[in-house]
């Protein structure tokens, strides 16, 4: 990194308690950069000093490290692989189990679409000869203002573009113009606020004890740096249950086939730890 870069970040941290410099460095000059074209386009020196004289623009920047994008049914592969095959054959082995639970930990769930679209797949399969299950699923975010979001579950026509219009009909209730989660798809999910750096917590508290059959944490390992990205993977590993199972981001893949994971199915991004394989 830049020796400019570096005074920035020590700037940040200094300034707003907030440490940049886990973020993957090219992730950080690019936005840097962006911010620079988009606020300032003058040199990356005149740029900093000016981060440093004004609170909006260091506001602005750190608000622009934090890309929380989400889709439902983001990456139709991966849900595809899960609909069809992952949790089929977790309701099978929990219908032969004692725990009737199935356990999920959506671990950057952002605005919501990610836990909400594995509930509607868990309720279809529960309805659908599975009546002696149930779930519960944790979905959290370092961003208060996300966590909000997800609660709410409120979103615009444009969102729900990946989903069919029987799981829209079943599963919103339209109002003007906004698309409303029904409660009976919210009544097994928790949001809360939870930051995967933490290092008193390995888990949601509201989970308890992790223990969970499917831990998805996708689209947040590559804004980081391979040493924070280990340390994500490690504390996902330490609560994934036994034969469980992580799912990434399709371009995350290469992350996690470094870590002592091997793919399930090719592309999928659906992992197992090796030795369950
Ligand atoms: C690009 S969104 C991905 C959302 C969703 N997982 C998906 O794939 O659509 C990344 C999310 O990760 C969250 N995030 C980033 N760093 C985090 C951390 N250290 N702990 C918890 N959440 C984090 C951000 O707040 C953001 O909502």
């Amino acid at each position: 990194m830049e020796e400019s870069n570096r005074q920035i970040t020590e700037f940040l941290k200094q300034s707003y308690g907030i440490n940049v410099s886990k973020f993957d460095d090219s992730f950080l000059i690019r936005s840097l950069q962006k911010s620079q074209i988009e606020t300032l386009p003058s040199s990356e020196k005149v740029y900093s000093s000016s981060l440093e004289k004004n609170e909006i623009e260091g506001k602005a920047f750190l608000e622009s490290l934090n890309i929380s994008y989400t889709e439902f049914f983001r990456n139709s592969l991966t849900f595809a692989v899960l609909e069809r095959i992952i949790l089929p054959s977790i309701c099978l082995k929990k219908g032969k189990s004692k725990q009737k639970e199935i356990r999920v930990w959506s671990a950057a769930c952002a605005a919501g679409p990610e836990a909400y679209s594995l509930a509607i797949l868990l309720e279809e399969l529960i309805n659908d000869g599975n009546d002696k299950l149930n779930y519960r699923i944790f979905g959290t975010d370092q961003k208060n203002s996300q966590v909000k979001e997800a609660q709410k579950g409120q979103y615009v026509a444009a969102n729900l573009n990946n989903l069919n219009l029987r799981r829209v009909n079943q599963w919103f209730t339209n109002k003007d113009d906004k698309y409303i989660v029904n409660q009976e798809l919210k009544r097994n999910i928790d949001f809360s606020v939870f930051d995967l750096f933490d290092e008193q917590l390995g888990c949601p508290p509201a989970s308890i004890f992790g223990d969970f059959d499917l831990v998805v944490c996708a689209n947040l390992l590559f804004y980081y740096k391979p040493e924070y990205q280990k340390m994500i993977l490690e504390k996902m590993g330490n609560c994934i249950a036994k034969g469980g199972y992580l799912i990434t981001g399709e371009t995350e893949r290469d992350i996690v086939l470094k870590h002592n994971y091997c793919e399930v199915y090719p592309q999928s991004a659906i992992f197992q730890k090796m030795g369950y394989w």
